[in-house]
């Protein structure tokens, strides 16, 4: 048997900040808790909800300390501030690093323990027990897909590794998808966040399991992509491009709860040890990660998969020798320069990459099973 699980409320669309905050007042909350970083508070994106929060009266504490890898000490301080002003909700405002804040607050804000008692690896999810406060996620990049999210990575202070806190009532309550706060995203970062959900769908679609109700999702969620993301790219300020863009990362991202892939696994220690951008790092692997799965011993399913990823490329007449060829010529409209050799990666490196990547759990769920030396070779190829 199986169990899926598909998020709450999803508001999206021009207007749907304003009708959040008309919902929010309507609820009994006291004082609410804004969890945001300080990129979002200086380019003037916190200011479009505070103003609105003001307007209707609606009263509410910041939090703009997060660091873009947050730290326990983030989510220390931010709790403090939820206890000393006796917030009763919290709204999350960013990427995924204010939404990894906000959902690991709602479980320190009602359970006593230090945090590594809830680590996920520690078998922490069965200690949260307590009901914890609501969780309004508002994404402000269209990629992670954070807001349906039950997840959040934390580093730590005594081992300065990332912990994972995962329960299933994490899910923000409700999520908004206001395109109008993702206009002012450059080009590059729009290009490589959205090749970001675009992989997420494509992986969660090659994941082997019996899920079609991810597939559907996953499969229209690459089609949004492959329509949307070159206009918002070229015209950020599309607001249809845009709207269409933060429903396909919330769509790879309730897709991929079926799991992900190798390129995942690859992308995470190019992260981790060279400090790339996530979708960049996605955006480098995506065409090799692609051509060792065609060049696989594949089953039928897998290979009508392949052809049907395939033929929506053909559809839209792009490239499509091979799925591996599409991808490539996707980026590059994109204005994605591939190579990792340009990005700064030695072929020294690549041993310790792939022993990193070998350990990443992503490629448990791969389209087929790959040992490290396979992911050795797909880094070799995206040089
Ligand atoms: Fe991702």
């Amino acid at each position: 048997m199986n169990q899926y699980n598909y998020p709450t409320i999803i508001l999206s669309g021009k207007g749907a900040l304003e009708e959040f905050v008309t919902r929010l007042k309507s609820k009994s909350h006291k004082q609410a808790l804004v969890v945001t970083d300080e990129i979002l508070k200086s380019c003037g994106v916190l200011d479009q909800l505070t103003r609105l929060l003001k307007d209707r009266g609606i009263s509410f504490s910041l939090f703009s300390e997060t660091h873009p890898n947050p730290t326990e000490e983030d989510i220390e301080k931010c709790t403090a501030m939820f206890k000393e002003n006796q917030c009763d909700s919290i709204i999350a405002l960013g990427g995924g690093s204010p939404m990894d804040v906000a959902k690991t607050v709602r479980i320190m804000a009602v359970h006593s323990e230090p945090l590594e008692q809830y680590d996920d690896a520690k078998g922490g999810d069965q200690r949260i027990t307590e009901p914890m406060p609501p969780l309004y996620a508002i994404p402000t990049t269209a990629g992670t897909g954070s807001e349906v999210g039950r997840s959040a990575v934390i580093i730590m202070r005594k081992t300065g590794k990332k912990a994972i806190y995962f329960h299933p009532d994490l899910i923000p309550d409700m999520a908004v998808l206001a395109p109008e706060l993702t206009a002012g995203l450059p080009p590059d970062i729009t290009a490589a966040t959205g090749i970001d959900a675009f992989v997420h769908s494509l992986e969660a679609y090659f994941a082997p399991g019996l899920h079609p109700m991810a597939d559907g999702i996953a499969l229209m969620g690459m089609e949004l992509a492959l329509d949307w993301l070159p206009i918002a790219v070229k015209d950020g300020g599309n607001l249809d491009a845009r709207e269409r863009m933060l429903i396909a990362a919330t769509m790879g991202a309730v897709a991929f709860q079926k799991g992900l892939g190798m390129i995942h696994s690859l992308a995470h220690p190019l992260s981790s040890r060279h400090a790339m951008h996530h979708g960049l790092a996605n955006a480098l692997l995506l065409s090799s990660g692609v051509s060792f799965l065609e060049k696989a011993d594949l089953n039928q399913d897998q290979s009508a998969r392949i052809s049907r990823v395939r033929s929506m490329f053909g559809e839209r007449h792009m490239k499509n020798q091979t799925l591996a060829d599409a991808c490539q010529h996707f980026i590059q409209t994109l204005g994605i320069q591939s190579g990792l050799l340009s990005r700064g990666i030695q072929k020294k490196d690549l041993e310790g990459l792939s022993m990193e990547a070998f350990e990443d759990p992503c490629h448990q769920t791969n389209m087929m099973p790959v040992d490290q030396d396979d992911l050795f070779s797909v880094y070799e190829a995206a040089f």
